[in-house]
């Protein structure tokens, strides 16, 4: 089984992702750290804390970064998530649980010493938390056994970025956490917005969901409303676009994704701020020391859209 740990904003696809992998046999969830992002870290870790509850999680939840590393806190995204960041449910007042007594970054440390080799990190939020881990023990790249991460885009099949022409939500939230992250010597997979934005879940999709799967299904069905409203009133788009959990399919099943290499740079600043490049392997470029210094990546460029929703 794939010891995770799943690192996230919720968020209504982040939700979504998550009822995924708690439901999936091959993942043993060691624990949730929670990041600004969707909406402000307080709203984020009650949103993950009521999602373990619901579901019945053994694992515990951090809290994690409320700004990002060098920049103010964004204003978040109630217009695509919901005022609540999780498509309007209602939750309790009280939560039953409370948060783990550390902040997201030590209990990342604390788990993969715990178990060198053996966690994959999943990311579905700015990359702070991750980038945090690494400035305190910056050893721990060495003991992942991976890093899959929803963010970036790099316009390989002509999908933008969807908060700037260029950058992507995750990243653009915090990119000298994102460059830090991505230029560390683990092993990352990118799924950007060329291979999340291939996967949509459309209205029949999620009412079929809705239909037959149980009370999950109704959960699923629920909680993404408000999350597809966003996407038709935004984009025309009858459904939604899966997004977060491709990076959690991306750990159990690989295959369906195709990639490219290279190492990958996040711009900090200026017109393009938050836009992710990547210099494929064997690129025709004079050495740089803005490239070179840095491990190669893998970003997915392609993905197996109907595999990818039967599975889900
Ligand atoms: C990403 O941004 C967030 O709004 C979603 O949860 C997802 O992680 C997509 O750009
Ligand atoms: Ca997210």
């Amino acid at each position: 089984r794939y010891k995770v740990i799943f690192d996230t904003d919720p968020g209504v696809d982040d939700a979504m992702a998550l009822r995924f992998l708690t439901r999936r046999p091959e993942f043993d969830l060691l624990a949730i750290t929670t990041v600004h992002g969707n909406l402000d870290v307080d709203t984020v870790t009650r949103n993950a804390l009521w999602l373990a509850d619901w579901m019945g999680l053994a694992a515990p939840v951090a809290r994690g970064a409320a700004t990002p590393l060098d920049r103010p806190a964004g204003t978040g995204a109630p217009h695509v998530h919901g005022a609540n960041g999780i498509g309007g449910l209602t939750l309790p007042q009280r939560m039953a649980r409370a948060p783990d007594p550390r902040p997201a970054w030590q209990v990342i440390v604390d788990l993969v010493r715990a178990y060198p080799g053996e966690i994959t990190l999943i990311a579905v939020g700015p990359l702070t938390n991750l980038a945090l881990a690494l400035r305190h023990d910056p050893a721990i790249a060495g003991l992942l056994a991976g890093v899959s991460i929803m963010g970036g885009a790099f316009g390989t099949r002509g999908h933008a970025g969807n908060m700037t022409p260029v950058a992507e939500a995750n990243i653009l939230a915090d990119p000298e956490a994102a460059d830090a992250v991505l230029t560390a010597a683990w092993p990352v997979t990118l799924l950007g917005l060329d291979v999340t934005q291939q996967v949509v879940m459309d209205a029949a999709y999620l009412d079929r969901l809705g239909a037959r799967g149980g009370t999950d299904g109704a959960f699923l069905r629920a909680v993404s409303r408000f999350y597809q409203d966003f996407h038709e009133r935004s984009r025309g788009l009858a459904g939604i676009f899966a997004h977060d959990s491709l990076a959690v399919i991306n750990v159990m099943a690989p295959g369906l994704f195709t990639r490219r290499h290279g190492p990958v740079r996040v711009v900090c600043g200026g017109v393009a701020d938050g836009q992710t490049i990547q210099k494929p392997r064997g690129a025709l470029c004079p050495p740089s020391p803005a490239w070179d210094p840095y491990p190669s990546q893998s970003v997915a460029v392609d993905v197996d859209t109907a595999a990818v929703l039967a599975l889900y």
